[in-house]
């Protein structure tokens, strides 16, 4: 029988923090059980109280530990917020032998690699964009390859040092060690987008409680990211002090009455609102879309202005797969339809086994993907290695090669160093 190889993906939110336990063994991830917490220790996607996001991320755990039958040691965690940054590089080697290695590309990476990067901010992925041999450009696998001049194109993912610095610690202190920190919609992407997607240019948009991930995806990897400190909790507050009740109620009302656009609620229909001090009142159930569309018409202006940078590079875009909790809200993706001028669709987690129905929504498509993510690279990563020996058919040469760069054969979107250099700053 196969042994488990277990892997655990926590997703600490500004709402809610998840933990999902998959097993991936096999040929195809399973799910064996999650966990969910209210997180109160979060604005906008960053820590600002330790102690309450230590007990948050506690109880998930736990909670995943109970329905999952497994006792938790290590977490892949994910990471947003607005302090998020990207940025291009390349580098270039000149090959030493006729046909292109494992070591040659590495060189390549390495060079690219070597950018300034300020103290404060540290490295979270270096992604392979392309690979130019001699002027040739667009090759994603340039191993067997010939030529003289080869040149890595790779997207470099950093975030500010203290909120990850204080996101590892919360992680720690709650008894956990972190195997791995990833770039949230690197995470939503997995589960959520399709291989076709993510190869032909699609816009991720994450709608969470206090941010808004936006991310591009073009020739199978991340293209270009974007954080914004807007989310469903501005939504919340909105409609809270629009209609003079508190958080809790609003919250309801958003989830049951609320729409993106007042046209599209029926000028009769009626809603049923608590104010504080317990009176009913019933008013106009447009009321509550009237507030909400000039925040969603807000949001969409600023994903506008990403997708308006994403063009500026030149990538063409064929869509936009929104997900996330807030993307929920009634009628909210027509309204992206309409405004973004593009087709847009819900992502919702949904190929995987063992998937409950309770974690089939868009709120868990972070959690997920993070339990998933690793391992699907792995996975990736082993076929390639085991095509690069067949292309060579010098296996001692590969093996050496795979030895001597074992962090290479982490081929896409893996972090690259960063964590170690965060870990020893502490
Ligand atoms: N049916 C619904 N209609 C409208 N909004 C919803 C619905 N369900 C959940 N939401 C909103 O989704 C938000 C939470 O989404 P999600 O769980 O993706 O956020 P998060 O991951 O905790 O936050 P972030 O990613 O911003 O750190 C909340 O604001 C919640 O009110
Ligand atoms: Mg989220």
């Amino acid at each position: 029988m196969n042994r488990q190889h277990i892997t655990v993906g926590l997703d600490v939110g500004t709402t809610k923090i998840c933990a999902v336990v998959a097993d991936t063994s096999g040929k195809t991830a399973e799910i064996l059980g999650f966990g969910v917490s209210p997180s109160t220790g979060l604005r906008k996607g960053i820590v600002i109280n330790i102690d309450a996001t230590v007990d948050s991320i506690k109880k998930a755990v736990r909670e995943a530990e109970a329905s999952s039958g497994i006792k938790i040691k290590s977490i892949s965690v994910g990471i947003s917020g607005a302090h998020i940054r990207g940025l291009y590089s390349s580098g270039v080697t000149g090959l030493r032998g006729k046909e292109v290695s494992g070591s040659d590309v590495k060189r390549s990476m390495d060079s690219a690699k070597a950018v300034y990067i300020p103290l404060e901010r540290e490295v979270l992925h270096v992604i392979p964009v392309e690979y130019v041999l001699d002027g040739q450009d667009g090759i994603t696998d340039p191993i067997g390859m010939s030529g003289v001049r080869l040149e890595a194109r790779v997207h470099i993912i950093t975030g500010a040092v203290s909120p990850m610095q204080n996101l590892l610690k919360c992680c720690e202190k709650a008894g956990f060690e972190v195997s791995d920190i990833v770039f949230e919609p690197l995470a939503s992407a997995h589960a959520v987008l399709t291989d076709e997607e993510r190869e032909s240019g699609t816009i991720l948009i994450d709608l969470g409680g206090g941010t808004t991930d936006v991310a591009l995806f073009k020739d199978g990897s991340l293209r270009y990211a974007s954080v914004i400190g807007v989310g469903g909790n501005h939504f919340t507050n909105d409609i809270a002090v629009g209609l003079r009740i508190t958080a809790s109620e609003a919250e309801k009302l958003k989830k049951t009455t609320g729409a993106a656009y007042e046209r599209f609620v029926d000028d009769a229909e009626q809603m049923e609102i608590i104010q504080a001090g317990g009176q009913t009142r019933t008013l106009p159930r447009k009321y509550v879309a009237e507030i909400l569309q000039p925040r969603c018409e807000e949001i969409f202006e600023l994903i506008k202005e990403e997708i308006k940078k994403c063009r500026g590079c030149g990538i063409a875009i064929c869509g936009v797969v929104m997900t996330g909790g807030a993307s929920q809200l009634n009628g909210f993706d027509k309204l992206a339809e309409a405004v973004l001028a593009l087709p847009v669709r819900s992502g919702c987690p949904g190929h995987i086994n063992g998937l409950k129905s309770e974690l089939r929504s868009p709120v868990y498509s972070t959690s997920i993907g993070l339990a998933t993510y690793g391992y699907e690279h792995e996975v990736k990563d082993a076929a390639y290695a085991g095509k690069v020996s067949g292309l060579l058919g010098i296996l001692t040469e590969w093996a050496r090669d795979k030895i001597r760069n074992a962090d290479y054969f982490n081929f896409n979107n893996r972090k690259e160093g960063g964590m170690l250099c965060l870990k020893s700053r502490r």
